[in-house]
């Protein structure tokens, strides 16, 4: 006897279907699971065995043999469990379920024959959706994160016997309803707010052009500045997610089992600050399972590197890769997975190991050396990839004491909200949202320069000894200054307010 039920396997951040097929033959009692399975999936049997005989239902003492078809890719998870359950179900010989294949199955199950929650369901239902499935019985607690995929009929069951219950037709289920994304960005309200950094304006200016074009910021300075405190005031300020942002980054959250099962859905862009100790791996992604890293999890939204030369020079270099290409690649036992990885870099360091060096306020005790080792940790192809350069100082007692009223995030907000509306218009029907993403073609169809201004980018590019690349990202850092005063064309003043953002480059690693 032979049946055959739906369900869907992960690979990275896609699904594929898996077709459970399940023969039951008599024999000496066995049970076998086929089709590169993994440990997780080969424990399946202790499971399903368990589950099916708690719930109450007969379990066949014959030889069962499961395959998870298509053979020849590797499968993972046991989020089979229930598949396999009710097709051992759907053959005992007075089975009354109906219409079994109508439905793709998802949801792991325990001994007691409660269905638990699996990763990865929202990507599974979006792939699935595009291959034309239409009808879902999955885990209850998954039910918010199914919630926001339309056109597809889910049904959440918190056990085996809810679902055999409502395959026999014996009680209904109620189907999950549309959710409303607006309803949770508006849920959210940021944490920390830039009315409560006292002075700063350099750094918040440039800041808020960081956000407007979606550059990478690095920002130098002596500890106790601000510059943890400003770095975490920023997601406060970036545009809201579009629903298709939102989805993506959600998809990988899912995989990785760190979305928030309550909400269901990243309403909020992400902002991952992965501690310096943390491995290449836990950064970038790979290992066992072949997880999304932090630099994935971040995708999207801000990855925070605190005190970045604290990183291992290797976690740093890695990075250079997914800065330029917004995705990384990680290697799978006979195969590799791509994951987004488009995020918005957010830097902090001291400027060397006392960490006074250049300050106005403090002395610095080291020596050149020990400042040029320092330094040295973040290499030239980094610092290139890094748009925007900041000191930021020590405030003064008369800042933080004035008494004045500093601009609260969301007025912040409203002028980046402005420039990427002009940023959208401009990247129509491209895969493109923001002027740090333009290539070399669009770059040099939208930052054109009067001669005015390319004088200045000239005189800048051979006295700071720029690299290509640095010309090209101070152009775009110009785009967004323009854009932010609703400029059709770039000025000198933008690009000479792009050129400060790199003098860094001089003052430390000249
Ligand atoms: N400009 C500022 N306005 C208000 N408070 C500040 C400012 N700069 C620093 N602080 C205070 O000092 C603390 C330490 O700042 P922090 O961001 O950790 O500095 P850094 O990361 O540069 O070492 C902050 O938590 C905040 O309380
Ligand atoms: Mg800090």
């Amino acid at each position: 006897m032979l049946a055959k039920v739906s369900s869907f396997g992960l690979k990275g951040i896609d699904g594929f279907p898996v077709e459970v097929e399940t023969d039951i033959t008599n024999g000496l009692p066995h049970f076998d699971v086929v089709g590169l399975a993994d440990t997780a999936i080969k424990e399946a049997k202790e499971r399903v065995r368990s589950a099916i005989r708690n719930s109450g239902y007969e379990y066949p003492i014959k030889r069962i043999t499961i395959n998870l078809a298509p053979a020849d890719v590797k499968k993972e998870g046991a989020l089979y469990d229930l598949s396999m359950a009710v097709a051992i179900i759907s053959l005992n010989k007075d089975s009354k379920l109906k219409n079994v294949e109508d439905y793709c199955y998802l949801g792991e199950l325990s001994l007691d024959g409660q269905v638990k929650k699996v990763k990865g369901v929202l990507p599974i239902l979006i792939s699935a959706r595009k291959l034309g499935y239409k009808k879902f019985i999955i885990p209850f607690d998954n039910a918010i994160e199914a919630s926001f995929i339309e056109g597809i009929d889910v049904f959440p069951v918190k056990s085996l016997t809810e679902c055999i219950d409502f395959l026999e037709g014996k009680a209904e289920l109620e189907k999950v309803k549309v959710g409303n994304y607006q309803k949770e960005i508006i849920a959210h309200t940021a944490v920390l707010d830039f009315c409560h950094v006292k002075g700063q304006e350099r750094a918040k200016r440039a800041l808020e052009i960081a956000a407007a074009g979606g550059h990478n910021v690095i920002m130098i300075g002596p500890p106790g500045s601000g510059k943890s405190m400003l770095a975490k005031c920023f997601p406060s300020i970036l545009p809201d997610m579009t629903f298709e942002e939102a989805l993506e980054t959600t998809k990988i959250h899912s995989v990785a089992g760190e979305l928030d099962l309550k909400k269901g859905i990243l309403a909020i862009r992400p902002f991952r600050s992965p501690h310096h100790t943390a491995s290449t791996v836990s950064l970038t992604g790979g290992g066992n399972g072949s997880k999304a890293g932090e630099i994935s999890l971040a995708h999207n939204g801000v990855l925070f590197l605190d005190e970045m030369p604290e990183y291992s020079r290797h976690t740093i270099e890695t990075l250079r890769q997914p800065l330029e290409d917004g995705v990384i690649t990680v290697a799978r036992a006979n195969s590799t997975i791509t994951y987004p990885a488009n995020f918005m870099l957010i830097a902090s360091m001291n400027p060397c190991p006392c960490g006074n060096f250049g300050s106005k306020l403090k002395e610095c005790t080291c020596t050149p050396n020990q400042i040029h080792k320092y330094l040295a940790k973040l290499s030239g192809p980094i610092m290139d990839r890094i748009d925007i350069h900041i000191e930021v100082d020590n405030v003064t007692y008369d800042d933080l004491k004035n008494g004045k009223e500093e601009e609260k995030s969301s007025s912040i907000k409203a002028r980046v909200d402005k420039a990427r509306d002009i940023q959208l218009k401009r990247f129509k029907n491209t895969k493109i949202y923001y002027n740090s993403k333009m290539g070399v073609a669009k770059t040099k169809e939208f930052c054109k320069l009067d001669k005015n201004s390319d004088d200045l980018l000239r005189m800048a590019f051979e006295k700071l000894k720029l690299s290509a690349r640095a010309h090209d990202r101070i152009l775009r850092v110009a785009r967004t200054i323009a854009d932010l005063e609703g400029e059709e064309n770039i000025l000198p003043q933008h690009i000479a307010e792009a050129i400060s953002y790199r003098s860094l480059d001089r003052k430390y690693w000249g």
